[in-house]
């Protein structure tokens, strides 16, 4: 079976009703994402920077899957699919997709503040100032915020090495590492990008651009593959 490596960003949860992150007005849901996704704004004022992801939570759990997400779990019948996502929605899960890597964190995972190796399920939709991990530190986020690093990458890496098919779907490319990861593809592999806005440069003879919404384009590349294959 042929390997096929999906990377998701923002857009393919946006006909979900979640918002991307580089909107026109360069906030996040109303704050600077310095307010709230980086290690200063957690040291600042955790308070805010927990209610901040308790709403993205709630939000997240009000959505279903799009039929972008739904239709990529029908590749798996013919090849092996791993999609290696940058957002922090469980919308591939729900969708029924089986090998799914989150580069930047879960929302529905806390983390020990002190050892990032200690995470947790998070049942309830809260997190509160004073939730503790079993040391005895407060949780935060299992989230990867801006100036982290990105340790999934050394797993996503050979995921891509060994693609013959890559699809790029809904994102930006401008948040590294994630946006290094095609440099690692072979030079025979066929990329796809999925994206209204994509910036892609199409010189390269197995690189397709399709410009429309995930939802539209995602479902009828499927079929393609699945008739092709
Ligand atoms: P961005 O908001 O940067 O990019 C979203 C992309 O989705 C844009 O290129 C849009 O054109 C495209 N898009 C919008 N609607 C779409 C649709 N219906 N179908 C397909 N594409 C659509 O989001 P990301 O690239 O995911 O990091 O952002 C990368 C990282 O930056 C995020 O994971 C987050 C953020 O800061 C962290 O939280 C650590």
């Amino acid at each position: 079976m042929k390997n096929i490596i999906i990377l998701t960003g923002a857009g393919i949860s946006a006909e979900s009703g979640i918002k991307t992150f580089r909107g026109s007005d360069g906030l996040w849901e109303n704050h600077k994402v310095t307010d709230v996704a980086t290690p200063e704004a957690w040291a600042r004022d955790p308070d805010l920077v927990l209610r901040f992801y308790n709403e993205r939570r709630k939000q997240i759990r009000e959505v279903l899957p799009n039929k972008a997400h739904l239709a990529l779990v029908q590749l798996e019948k013919y090849f092996n699919v791993d999609i290696v996502t940058q957002n922090i929605d469980d919308l591939h899960e729900r969708a029924g997709s089986s090998q799914v890597m989150h580069l930047h964190g879960e929302i529905n995972q806390s983390r020990s503040s002190i050892d990032e190796n200690l995470i947790y399920d998070i049942v309830n939709a809260e997190m509160k100032i004073g939730d503790q991990c079993e040391l005895g530190s407060q949780l935060r986020p299992n989230i990867v915020w801006f100036g982290e690093s990105v340790p999934m990458i050394e797993q996503a890496i050979p995921l891509v090495e060994k693609a013959d098919i890559v699809i790029v779907i809904g994102t930006s490319m401008q948040v590294y590492p994630a946006a290094g990861l095609l440099d690692f593809s072979k030079p025979t592999t066929q990329i796809y990008n999925i994206d209204p806005n994509s910036v892609m440069q199409s010189q390269q003879k197995n690189l397709s651009i399709i410009k429309q919404k995930a939802g539209v384009a995602v479902p009828l590349l499927v079929r393609e593959l699945l008739n092709n294959n």
